[in-house]
């Protein structure tokens, strides 16, 4: 069940930090023990400065030992599609499997679209490709 992960995220992006692009997103993403951790994006005057959602999301599982991605929602404003970004694609992709579900959502929670990660990132270069030859 998704819900968990839509009130984290909505709960998440009202923390969000964006007050140059006013663009507030949320993330959230279950860990391999099904525990849920959320995060948003934080902008920075300095404006390369700033990050993503997912990423704050992916700092949060890690740190409390999470290993793995098993769902995603992410969320923008108002009505629009948000997928995550090319370089937030791969940030999941180091944690998930292909057939990782990305939920994506209204800023209220409803779903607009899911995709699977390998839909998102197809042909994907990931942890495995270090490991052959090796
Ligand atoms: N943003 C995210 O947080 N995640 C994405 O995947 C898409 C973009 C943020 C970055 C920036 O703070 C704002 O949205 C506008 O690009």
């Amino acid at each position: 069940m998704m819900q968990d992960l839509v009130n984290a995220a909505i709960a998440a992006r009202k923390k969000a930090h964006a007050p140059y692009s006013k663009f507030y997103v949320g993330a959230a993403i279950r860990d391999e023990q099904g525990r849920v951790h959320a995060g948003c994006n934080i902008e920075n005057a300095a404006y390369p400065q700033g990050w993503c959602a997912e990423p704050s999301a992916i700092s949060h599982l890690i740190m409390k030992g999470g290993k793995r991605i098993t769902e995603v929602v992410v969320m923008g404003n108002g009505d629009q599609l948000c997928t995550p970004c090319g370089g937030c694609r791969q940030k999941i992709r180091e944690f998930a499997a292909g057939d990782v579900k990305i939920h994506c959502c209204t800023e209220t929670g409803k779903l607009i679209r899911t995709f699977t990660l390998d839909e998102l990132l197809p042909a994907s270069f990931g942890p495995e490709n270090l490991k052959l030859g090796t």
